[in-house]
């Protein structure tokens, strides 16, 4: 039997995932398992018991990951489950930049009292006027979860999509539609597309990649989508292009001083995720992940240790062992277990941490594991079958 704790609400559909060998607790101390989505962990001590934490989202920030991982506790993530949810706000973004649709629902609701708003209407719609999406050019700097979303979909309304990902993963690669134009310098969508749309992790390489430079090469009219990070675009430089009648319009998922209100920038309050269906699909997905760990000692999308698969244990026992990023250790894992064959194993490394899975045709003896807990750098040890 398991137990979890959730440290904030989670989608029930994410927690009927859950089998009958999982049972809820409301204290920690009893804990295998943790679901959180903004609960500050920062100053939490979690006892021994806790081996995972699955957050129902994709951010991190309000998680010790260093710390956890000291720990010996896999901290995981559920990226690209709210994608869906953020591709449709871009697209609800791109309308609002083509034509002033808010403008033009400000006027009409400014008109309550008219008896004669029909006619009004007619004579006040040319100044929300605008254009449309199809035959577009639209440049996708990003193309992971939510870029490729993004990219399928436009074609759908028949724009002409240019994507460009220098890192882009296999996965991506297979799941994008082959009428995308594959771009390899990121300043062949700055010079020919109307829409240009940012889907990258804010990294310091990232940071204002979207800068005066990159405006400057950019379209007379150029639209600007910002739903991944505001940090990511010189946003001074943005409203100084906007003023200068070079960029039409900066769409941001963002508020912040620098953006809200101004002229040309419509900034949505960080709606991406918020959504029924995100939410739900953070919670299968978190549920999912810790499953496949509580009982198979598998690593998927964690964010401070590495990915690691066995899949389902055939052999006689399983052994999962969080350590440091040392030289040696698999020697002394199998000095130890020397006894044993080992059937079948598993190590990866991310940064200072590591992780491995030992598949045994006998059994582990307490002694045994006694001793690879002792071993130094073992953070870790779990017997998972
Ligand atoms: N608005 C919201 O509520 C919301 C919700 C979810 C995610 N986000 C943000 O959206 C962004 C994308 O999220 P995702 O889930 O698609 O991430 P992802 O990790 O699936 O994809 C990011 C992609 O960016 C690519 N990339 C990295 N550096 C690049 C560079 N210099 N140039 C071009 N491509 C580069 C990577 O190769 C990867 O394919 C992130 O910044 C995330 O924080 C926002």
């Amino acid at each position: 039997m398991f137990r979890y704790t959730c440290l904030n609400p989670i989608a029930q559909t994410g927690l009927d995932g859950f089998s009958e060998n999982y049972e809820k607790t409301e204290e920690l101390n009893d804990a295998d398992a943790i679901l959180v989505r903004s609960a500050k962990m920062h100053e939490m001590e979690l006892p021994n018991s806790v081996c995972a934490i699955a957050r129902a989202g994709a951010g991190v920030n309000n998680i010790p990951l260093g710390k956890y991982a000291d720990q010996g506790i896999v901290v995981f993530n559920t990226p690209g489950a709210n994608a869906n949810g953020v591709k449709e706000l871009v697209f609800a973004g791109m309308l609002l930049a083509a034509r002033d649709i808010i403008g033009g629902a400000n006027w009409t609701k400014s008109q309550a009292e008219n008896p004669d708003v029909t006619a009004a209407a007619e004579k006040e719609k040319k100044k929300f006027a605008g254009t449309e999406l199809l035959g577009k050019k639209l440049g996708i700097i990003g193309l992971g979860a939510i870029g490729v979303k993004v990219a399928n979909a436009a074609t759908h309304l028949g724009m002409d999509v240019y994507g460009y990902d220098p890192y882009i993963s296999v996965d991506a690669a297979w799941n994008l539609s082959r009428n995308i134009h594959h771009i390899n310098d990121v300043e062949d969508i700055y010079r020919q597309c109307d829409y240009i749309t940012i889907h990258v992790p804010l990294l310091d390489s990232t940071k204002k990649m979207i800068n005066s430079d990159a405006i400057a090469k950019m379209k007379d009219g150029v639209v600007i989508l910002n739903f991944a990070r505001d940090l990511l675009v010189d946003e001074e430089a943005v409203l100084a292009a906007i003023d200068a009648g070079k960029v039409h319009r900066y769409v941001s998922d963002f508020p912040n001083p620098t953006t809200v209100g101004k002229t040309g920038v419509i900034v949505t309050p960080h709606l991406g995720a918020s959504t029924a269906e995100s939410e739900e699909n953070c919670a299968v997905m978190a549920v999912k992940e810790l499953r496949n760990f509580l009982e198979n000692g598998n690593i998927k999308n964690s964010v401070n240790y590495p990915n690691c698969d066995l899949g389902i244990c055939e052999s006689a026992s399983r052994l999962a062992i969080c350590h440091k990023n040392v030289k040696g250790m698999i020697s002394r894992f199998t000095d130890v277990l020397a006894d044993t064959n080992i059937h079948n194993m598993s190590n990866a490394s991310k940064g200072d941490f590591a992780y491995t899975l030992l598949d045994l045709d006998s059994a582990v003896s307490p002694k045994e594991l006694a001793q690879v807990e002792a071993i130094e750098g073992v953070l870790k040890v779990r017997v998972v079958k």
